[in-house]
């Protein structure tokens, strides 16, 4: 898998599309830095979400094979929208969650089933959170397979990330244009 990933950075990302798998490395777990950890707080709950991004089926009919859902806590977004930029320390966290597909009176609708897995980012400009293959590009990154919370498969950034938030760099390496509450009224 790895050489799928350096494959695609090396001819030039524009229209690649990663599989998701790209995400899972054949890497063994390994205890992930505790900021970089699933946090223990209940964060669908008590932080903001601030938006989700569907991933639709091979055939589009059939309808989202994922949907991913990101939080932050409130105090990130307020200093976001005073600021343009998350402070240092920000935790996002992405839900992949596996769909179940139905007609429903609105249409044909996909919704959150099995929980696939979880992205976490740690926010470090400054360099001064978190060091090793896991820190870099003002962030610390890293993966965790279905309930995982504190082993991650991601053991290197560069190899595991960095090429599919390349095309996000203006926005600080994140996918902010899915996110209406970062968006300033
Ligand atoms: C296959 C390409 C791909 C890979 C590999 C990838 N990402 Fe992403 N990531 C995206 C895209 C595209 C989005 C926004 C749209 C979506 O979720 O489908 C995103 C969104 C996120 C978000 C939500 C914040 C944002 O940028 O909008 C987090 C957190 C995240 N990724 C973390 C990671 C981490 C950590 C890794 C490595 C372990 C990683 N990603 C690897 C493509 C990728």
């Amino acid at each position: 898998m790895k050489n799928v990933l350096i494959g695609a950075v090396l001819v030039g990302l524009s229209a690649t599309v990663l599989p998701v798998s790209a995400q899972l490395t054949n890497a063994p777990p390994t205890l992930a830095e505790p900021l970089l950890r699933v946090p223990t707080v209940d964060y669908r709950k008590t932080w903001v979400q601030l938006g989700q991004f569907s991933v639709l089926a091979e055939k589009p009919q059939n309808g989202a094979k994922e949907i991913h859902a990101t939080y932050t806590e409130r105090k990130n977004v307020d200093a976001y929208l005073k600021e343009g930029k998350f402070p240092d320390g920000t935790i996002i966290v992405k839900d992949v969650w596996g769909t179940k597909t139905e007609a429903l009176t609105t249409g044909t609708v996909s919704y959150a089933g099995t929980l696939e897995g979880r992205f976490v980012m740690v926010k470090d400009a400054a360099g001064k959170l978190g060091k090793g293959p896991r820190f870099g590009d003002g962030w610390g990154w890293a993966f965790y397979k279905g309930d995982e919370r504190t082993m991650t498969i991601t053991d290197n950034y560069k190899t595991n990330c960095i090429a599919c938030h390349e095309p996000a760099r203006e926005t600080g390496l994140l996918y902010t244009r899915g996110y209406p509450v970062l968006q300033k009224k």
